[in-house]
């Protein structure tokens, strides 16, 4: 008798194991293979789209050794983006709206209210779900969401309740839940939902409780429950709030804009992250200096204005590609014009330069995957590293006379964010008009 418990509980838990290995999830990951340097909103891939909201995606490849996934998540008022299990670690950012998100760690609940601005990390492992603001006149909440590399990305970034628990039997699912046939049953015909739904239905007599029960017995918490009846179960507010770049200091802060990137110390909750936010506003005509990250590749995306970016081959400055270096360190030289909702990458050691145009800010929200202590290196400006090698080795690096390279570095007066000293309104028009010009030949890779 005990010995046939013993197996049944055995064969249950390899099932739980083999379900939890073999879920598939509506996420779709395509494994980014290649480098590219820009995708444009238009080519993001559309993951779900109904009434209450919507969720695309968007691969890219750092460039080295990582392929990072993006959701832009789209949320009308009162709609709730059901829990999910993350696989990878997930940094997301609040581009617009109000809600909650309640996530769910190990023997651990916490809610954090969240606004525009707002940005916070949560961890693999964790079991989350987010709630709109459920006043109609609001903005639709719609977060931005990075995520992590995933060892074995076939599983997808995340998988969402009934992917955890119907692969089940019925018996098994009966025992280990400890519910009749006929809940199971209930649970098991009931047709798939999207992953966005109202978050109070329309048909809230007919709700059955065993939703409920299932979310309870299977996260041992009673957290999820208000995600099916509006009952007002006060939970327990997050001791870490979610880090506000409107409401920050910036790091650097100047007549032509400002830049923040955050670390552990703004945002406890990035500990052990592999994916450090940063935000940089630029305004208009000016520039964020010629720069690059020693430790860390740059995924961005713009939230508002437009502008050019531009990024240069650390090894070669012609652009040519380097023979024999493996296809994911291919060396790139890329120049490109974004604009809102843009997703640009800037692998590692690539020195970069973005410019606002004149008739327009330049944001841009990104996430860096520096694993220790990134701090970018400025060429230009009062900060250049250039400034500290000595004037006569400079001259001989650029092969010039030593006033040559003393009048490159006297010129600039500010650091890091920069005036645009060529003026007049010709930015965007000569720059697009050589974009169009090098189309064929050197930007080829573009
Ligand atoms: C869960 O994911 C499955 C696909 O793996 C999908 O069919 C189902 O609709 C999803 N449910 C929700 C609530 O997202
Ligand atoms: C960018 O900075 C400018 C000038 O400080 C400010 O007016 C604008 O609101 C900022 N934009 C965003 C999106 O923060």
């Amino acid at each position: 008798m005990l010995v046939t418990l013993k197996a049944v509980v055995v064969v249950g838990l390899a099932a739980l194991l083999c379900a939890v290995a073999t879920a598939t999830n509506g996420d779709d990951i395509r494994h980014a293979q290649q480098f590219t340097p820009l995708v444009a909103k238009e080519s993001r891939r559309t993951l779900a789209l109904t009434e209450s909201g919507m969720i695309t995606a968007v691969d890219v490849h750092d460039g080295y050794r990582n392929a990072h996934h993006l959701q832009f998540i789209t949320m009308e008022p009162g709609s709730v983006f059901l829990p999910v299990l993350l696989h990878a670690d997930m940094v997301f950012y609040v581009h617009t709206g109000r809600g909650t998100v309640t996530f769910i760690g190990e023997g651990s609940e916490e809610e954090i209210d969240v606004v525009r601005g707002d940005v916070y990390r949560l961890e693999q492992g964790t079991t989350f779900y987010v709630k709109s603001h459920p006043d109609p006149a609001r903005e639709r909440l719609r977060i931005h969401a990075m995520f992590g590399t995933v060892e074995g990305l076939s599983a997808g970034v995340y998988s969402n309740i009934s992917d955890l628990v119907l692969g089940f039997d019925d018996n098994i699912l009966q025992m280990a839940f400890g519910v009749s046939a006929e809940t199971i049953r209930g649970i098991k015909s009931a047709p798939a939902t999207s992953p966005i739904v109202p978050l109070f239905p329309s048909n809230k007599m007919e709700e059955p409780n065993w939703k409920e029960e299932i979310i309870e017995a299977l996260f041992g918490v009673r957290g999820a429950s208000d995600l099916v009846n509006k009952k007002k179960n006060k939970k327990k507010k997050s001791e870490s709030k979610a880090f506000n770049f409107f409401k920050a200091k910036p790091d650097v802060k100047n007549a032509n804009g400002w830049s923040i990137a955050l670390t552990r110390k703004d945002l406890k909750a990035l500990k052990g992250s592999h994916l450090a936010p940063f935000m940089v506003n630029l305004t208009r005509g000016s520039m964020m200096g010629p720069h690059w990250n020693p430790r860390a590749s740059e995924i961005a995306i713009v939230i508002r204005g437009k502008g050019m970016v531009q990024l240069v081959c650390p090894s070669d400055a012609s652009g040519k590609k380097i023979k024999g270096t493996a296809a994911a360190a291919k060396c790139q030289r890329a120049k490109f014009k974004v604009e809102e909702g843009s997703v640009f990458v800037v692998p590692r050691f690539h020195p970069m330069s973005q410019i606002s145009f004149n008739d327009e800010t330049l944001v841009f929200v990104g996430f860096s995957s520096a694993t220790k202590n990134n701090h970018p290196q400025f060429l230009a400006g009062k900060r250049s590293v250039l400034q500290v090698i000595d004037a006569d080795v400079l001259a001989a690096a650029f092969n010039v006379d030593s006033s040559v390279a003393e009048g490159l570095l006297a010129a600039q007066g500010e650091a890091v964010v920069l005036p645009n000293h060529r003026g007049g309104c010709a930015v965007e028009e000569s720059w697009s008009r050589r974009a169009m010009e090098a189309g064929g030949d050197d930007d080829k890779d573009v």
